[in-house]
């Protein structure tokens, strides 16, 4: 199988190297090919996201991509909408041994991928600016079957519904009217709804409330980095973008830059990212191995700064691979 690989800018590079280096550990016949893209690759091409890369994308078994800087709008938004990778899934679980808000906690956000505010429709006259929101039924209830299929494949028991369809009652009734249309055909999973200002509420203070969480594109953006921010921060949130033929499988979080360059990243996201990857072509025990080894690093007390230890990215991807090792 051929993976694109686009480690992008800042950390993003940083964290691309460990994640190849523990999946290096296993003989998967994976073929790894280079692409760049980032705000280095507009300097250096005049595009953020290079012909070359677009197309090398299109034709990969799946792309795993580390973090843009400023271009990120055009080059990973826009290679979302390009592969149709409408499902954006964010899990939030909390891992053994990291200090954080809520331990125990395992919830997933399905965010809409393709539309909303960030379909890239904007425009500007005289002082004023305009950005255009899409939301159709045929987008919102794609989503809403995703999240209700995939809650029933998990074995979870909820799926709630977050929107803002007391404001925008054109949009956002449309999202809100497909999640309970679809909700109807999956009787045994129950289905809710709250708008998306106290949502946020409830997550900083109940989160245990929420089990799978469907939104919009933008909403699902703001509070995904909340859920990991219950759950220890952005170093070990993972996601994938899921298409009907090419996925998309990268870190939530971004470049970066005020820790670039120090070594001290957290590869944890991009390692727990590539393991969501290989689940998705099929290779279940070895996901499950990569995500025990990195778990059974961080609950011996192995950590990067950002958890409040003192391991530098290249030695905690070390101890990784080690027990990884072990593992086998
Ligand atoms: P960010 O996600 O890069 O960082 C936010 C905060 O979390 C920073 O304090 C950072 O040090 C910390 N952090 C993030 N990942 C970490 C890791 N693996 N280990 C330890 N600490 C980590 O978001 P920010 O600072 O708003 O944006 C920086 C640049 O990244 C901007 O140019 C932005 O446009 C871009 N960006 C790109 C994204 C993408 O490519 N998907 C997503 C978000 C931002
Ligand atoms: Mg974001």
């Amino acid at each position: 199988m051929r993976i694109a690989v686009i480690p992008g800018d800042g950390i993003g590079k940083e964290v691309m190297d460990s994640a190849l280096a523990v999946l290096g550990e296993l003989d998967l016949g994976l073929e790894f090919e280079f692409y760049e893209a980032g705000d280095e690759a507009l300097k250096k091409y005049g595009k953020a996201l290079p012909d070359e890369t677009l197309e090398a994308c299109k034709k990969s078994d799946a792309v795993l991509f580390g973090a843009a800087g400023e271009t990120a709008a055009d080059v990973i938004v826009r290679l979302r909408q390009e592969l149709e990778t409408y499902a954006n899934v964010r899990p939030a679980r909390a891992i053994r041994g990291v200090k954080c808000l809520y331990p125990g906690l395992d919830i997933v956000i399905v965010r809409e991928n393709t539309e909303c505010l960030y379909k890239g429709w904007e425009f500007q006259s005289d002082g004023s600016a305009f950005t255009i929101r899409l939301i159709t039924e045929r987008a919102s209830e794609r989503i809403a079957r995703f999240a209700f299929e995939l809650a029933r494949r998990e074995g979870r028991k909820k799926v709630t519904a977050l929107h803002k369809a007391n404001v925008m009652k054109k949009t956002c009734r449309i999202f809100r009217d497909a999640c309970r249309r679809v909700a109807k055909e999956y009787g045994e999973i129950a289905f809710n709804e709250y708008y998306i200002d106290a949502a946020c509420m409830y997550l900083v203070m109940d989160p245990f409330r929420f089990d799978v969480i469907v939104t919009t594109n933008m909403f699902g953006d703001i509070v995904s980095d909340l859920a990991a921010g219950l759950v220890g921060g952005l170093g070990i949130a993972p996601s994938a973008n899921i298409g009907e033929k090419v996925s998309i499988f990268e870190p939530v979080h971004g470049a970066a830059f005020d820790i670039a360059g120090k070594g001290i990243a957290n590869p944890t996201a991009m390692i727990l990212t590539s393991a969501m990857m290989l689940r998705h072509l099929g290779f279940i025990d070895e996901a499950k191995k990569v995500e025990m080894a990195v778990e059974e690093t961080i609950a011996n007390g192995k950590t990067t700064p950002d958890l409040g230890g003192k391991l530098k990215t290249i030695e905690f991807t070390r101890e990784v691979i080690r027990t990884l090792k072990e593992l086998k």
